[in-house]
């Protein structure tokens, strides 16, 4: 796949913001633009993709301080980067101080890392039952004591850290200012927020009003604000209307790595964006295809993997439902170029259809919690307990 706006269209009328390089600590990331972590998606394969595109801070899946401790190969292979990749920034999910704090001494005396994120904002009700993703900051102790630890490890080398959080379990009980404070003064080197509760999962809009007012609650550290950035357009309306340092973008780049040629050109001031048709379109998911059998040096993985991308690809392309069910099952890449090239090559970019929300979406859930878990904001000890299992089979956030 080229790297130029090889379909490049002039909307003149497409709002422009040239907004200046995001600092993070001794880290410039010279377009302010994030790609958000995501279990399942953002691979080596899928970071490449959308690096060569545009620039930007391109996070790992998130893995877990205990299973990285543990060295379980699967964790290694995530927090793996390709030479290419100029800042290499892993997420780490963890439960508990110590182990956090571990998972970041070895990746930093390892020299695995340039930037380090924590997540805080998993909304699976198996783990916030524990008390484990966006359950956690609600105990403030808990959280204080896992930032604090986790800077004071990335700062033995210099390493800008992070947090990735939600507004809070629900709207009674919010927690991203508290958190924030705790975080800035733990000298974090950013601060995520996606304006969302975990009752919300990805249910309704994000609350861009709370991202404003983190940004005003907090000026001393950067801000960057996530949830429903579709286009780049909303990428500049997010700024205009929150004052965010940089945005953190997750579904909207679902089948769309081009998204950040887009991203790049806003920023930029420029209103150059990308408007593939199907020909582009098949180019890019092959490459994807190839990049993925490259990362799991598997053809029938990485061909496995392809398929939950195709959806997001051909989303809005007239593609009949023979040949993207056809796509779904592909075995292997031979195949993959052998159903590409069935496709109406002469279609264009289909405009409104492609744009818009994309992936998950579902209903507001009324969050699973342990008992009494909201009582007090300090951590129990039966709860410390129960925390232990937040970390086990997680993914995603
Ligand atoms: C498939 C999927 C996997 C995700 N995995 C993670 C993760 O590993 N860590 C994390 O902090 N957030 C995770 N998220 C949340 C996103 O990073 C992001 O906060 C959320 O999708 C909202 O942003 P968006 O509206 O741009 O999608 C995930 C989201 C999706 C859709």
């Amino acid at each position: 796949m080229t790297l130029s706006t090889d379909t490049p269209a002039e909307t003149n009328a497409a709002p422009q913001l040239k907004l200046p390089p995001l600092q993070l600590g001794k880290l410039t990331v010279d377009t302010p633009v994030v790609l958000a972590p995501m279990a399942g998606v953002t691979n080596k394969a899928f970071r490449t993709l959308c690096q060569e595109y545009g620039g930007g801070l391109y996070v790992t899946e998130m893995v877990t301080a205990r299973a990285l401790v543990e060295r379980k190969p699967e964790s290694m292979r995530i927090i793996d980067h390709d030479d290419h990749e100029k800042i290499r920034s892993i997420q780490i999910y963890g439960v508990d101080a110590v182990n956090v704090g571990k998972a970041i001494r070895m990746v930093v005396e390892e020299d695995r890392a340039d930037h380090i994120d924590l997540n805080f904002g998993c909304p699976v009700p198996k783990v916030t039952k524990r008390g484990g993703g966006s359950a956690l900051p609600w105990k403030t102790d808990l959280f204080t004591a896992i930032v604090q630890t986790a800077v004071r490890e990335a700062s033995r080398n210099d390493i800008p850290l992070t947090i990735k959080m939600r507004k809070g379990i629900d709207e009674d009980h919010l927690t991203y200012l508290d958190s924030a404070k705790i975080a800035r003064d733990a000298g974090v080197a950013a601060i995520a927020l996606h304006g969302r509760t975990a009752a919300q999962h990805y249910a309704g809009k994000a609350d861009w009003d709370s991202i404003a007012q983190l940004r005003e609650a907090i000026p001393d550290v950067p801000i960057l604000g996530n949830g429903d950035i579709f286009s780049a357009e909303d990428a500049v309306a997010m700024v205009e209307q929150t004052g965010v340092d940089g945005v953190v973008i997750g579904r909207g780049c679902q089948g769309r790595p081009w998204l950040f040629g887009d991203l790049q050109n806003a920023f930029e001031g420029t209103a150059e964006r990308y408007r593939p048709g199907v020909t582009e379109v098949a180019d890019m998911i092959y490459r994807h295809a190839e990049l993925l059998v490259e990362t799991f040096a598997d053809e029938h993985r990485g061909l496995r993997e392809i398929r939950k991308h195709v959806a997001w690809y051909f989303k809005g392309y007239p593609v009949g439902g023979e040949l993207r069910a056809k796509m779904a099952t592909v075995p292997d890449l031979a195949t993959f170029r052998e159903l590409l090239g069935q496709l109406d090559h002469s279609m264009g970019y289909p405009g409104a259809a492609v744009e818009g929300p994309r992936g998950r979406a579902g209903t507001p859930k009324v969050p699973s919690l342990p008992d009494g878990w909201l009582d007090s904001r300090i951590l129990g000890d039966t709860e410390r307990l129960g925390l232990v299992e937040a970390e086990l089979d997680i993914s995603g956030g």
